[in-house]
């Protein structure tokens, strides 16, 4: 739509990188100018008018952040990216806080930097289309609730604080754990509708007729079973926010509906024949990526354009390991268990950064609650964490330190973690670690004693 036309400046000493993006940026159809160093991207930005400057930080003489200064005094409508290493991304948010609206780090995927170029467009025209509506209120600017001191949710909380002044629709992204509610409840809490309620609604859960009249509502008699008239919870969210979560996993015909409500205010409870009209913010989350689901025909392309106005992506815990021994402090004193005294040792948060989160922060959350519990009062240790965590590391398989240690002892070692990894592959067949293994069951019993491994886990 609007990338057509849209005419980009890209400013890089770096000769390999601004032929490769002005090569990538062209083919996909902007108009792009370039610059080899920041004095002459000014002299450029003086005489034409660019909607995006994509800029990068480190530069002899002027640089990054002299660009953006520069682009915001005199074209305050263009959309400046920054181009970061990754050890510069603490700058490149400090970046975002003077204005720039997006950055995007080094080395980078195509299809990312594209993605960062579309959302910048599309946040940059929301802004500039809800100017004169921001600071109807002053809300605290900052979020203790959630955790993250990394560069990627820094970026987030700028976002967040943008968007929580205005009644766009939010389209939360992030796998399962990433703490999508935690930060759709931030902005709510932070919205100028904060007295009114945030009603969360999981469209995954409930069957798509269920899901129909909870939504919508419904009049006596519509249906069987409709024995009175039900408010839907559109109706209940009325001036507050409505959180539609796992919004990918919603049916096309609901999708439908959806639409209408978001383009218009209006909908009508099932069995009635007029019109209703609310007025109802939605932030949506999903954990899958909503873009394929619509490249599958999974998901209605109008209904994602219209959702994906401001969007919001939770990286995973994997990505952000820098933050785990803060939020390790944070869910200890969350459960009440700093005042227990308890600690972690740092055997145990080794482990913790080693291993790849796959449930994210909440996997976090649980894995520290349940360590606390099976060592009451005490420190926890690497031995009250799961196996998959323990383990997750393959140093103490064969690493140098093996060779060290008398073949018995080594041999023993080996023996142990050989037989969780196996038990966890085969989720605790005996009968099927056995055949791997190919010892007797009866052999895989007894190593299982010897070691004191509790089999009887699922
Ligand atoms: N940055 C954070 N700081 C502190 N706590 C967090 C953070 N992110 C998530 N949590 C906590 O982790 C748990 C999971 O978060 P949340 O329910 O928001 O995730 P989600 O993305 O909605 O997951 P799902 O896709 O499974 O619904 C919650 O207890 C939440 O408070
Ligand atoms: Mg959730």
């Amino acid at each position: 739509m609007m990338k057509k036309q849209s005419n980009i400046l890209i400013v890089e000493d770096d000769v390999s990188m601004r032929e490769f993006l002005s090569d990538l940026l062209t083919s996909e159809g902007y108009k792009v100018d370039w610059s080899i160093h920041g004095a002459d991207a000014k002299k450029k930005v003086e005489r034409k008018s660019y909607d995006i400057v994509i800029t990068d930080v480190v530069m002899p003489e002027v640089d990054g952040v002299e660009v953006l200064r520069y682009v915001k005094e005199k074209s305050p409508d263009t959309s400046v990216i920054v181009i970061t290493g990754y050890s510069t991304l603490k700058q490149a948010v400090e970046l975002v806080k003077m204005g720039a609206d997006d950055y995007f780090n080094k080395p980078f995927d195509n299809d990312d930097m594209l993605l960062v170029i579309e959302k910048a467009l599309r946040r940059r025209k929301f802004l500039k289309d809800s100017e004169g509506f921001e600071e109807i209120l002053e809300k605290p600017d900052t979020f203790p609730e959630i955790i993250g001191k990394g560069g990627a949710l820094q970026f987030i909380f700028e976002m967040m604080k943008k968007v929580a002044k205005t009644d766009a629709t939010v389209l939360i992204q992030g796998e399962s754990g990433t703490g999508k509610e935690l930060v759709a409840r931030a902005i709510h809490d932070r919205s100028p509708r904060s007295s009114h309620a945030l009603i969360p609604v999981n469209c995954g859960a409930i069957p798509e007729t269920l899901l129909e009249s909870e939504l919508f509502g419904h009049e006596k008699g519509a249906f069987t079973g409709a024995i009175v008239r039900k408010h839907g919870l559109f109706e209940i969210a009325n001036d507050g926010t409505i959180f539609l979560d796992e919004i990918g996993e919603m049916s096309f015909f609901l999708q439908v509906k959806l639409l209408r409500i978001l383009e218009t205010g209006a909908f009508r409870r099932i069995g009635d024949t007029k019109d209703l009209s609310v007025n109802v913010r939605v932030i949506a989350a999903t954990n899958r990526v909503l873009k394929s689901a619509v490249k599958k025909k999974e998901f209605r392309e109008d209904l994602y354009y219209r959702l994906n106005v401001f969007p919001i992506d939770l990286p995973p815990l994997r990505e952000r390991k820098e933050d785990i021994p803060l939020l390790v402090e944070w869910f200890l004193k969350k459960h009440k268990l700093t005042e227990k005294n308890v600690r972690v040792s740092d055997d145990v948060l080794e482990a913790l950064s080693k291993y790849s989160w796959p449930g994210n922060i909440r996997e976090l959350e649980n894995v520290i609650e349940r360590a606390a519990i099976l060592s009451p009062g005490k420190d926890i240790e690497v031995d009250y964490l799961p196996v998959e965590v323990r383990y997750s590391d393959d140093s103490t398989l064969y690493g140098g330190e093996t060779y060290d240690k008398p073949f018995k002892q080594a041999k023993a070692e080996f023996e142990k973690t050989y037989l969780k990894k196996l038990l966890e592959k085969t989720s605790y067949d005996i009968a099927k670690a056995s055949k791997i293994a190919g010892v007797t069951r009866a052999y895989v019993y007894e190593m299982l004693k010897k070691y004191n491994i509790d089999y009887k886990k699922k």
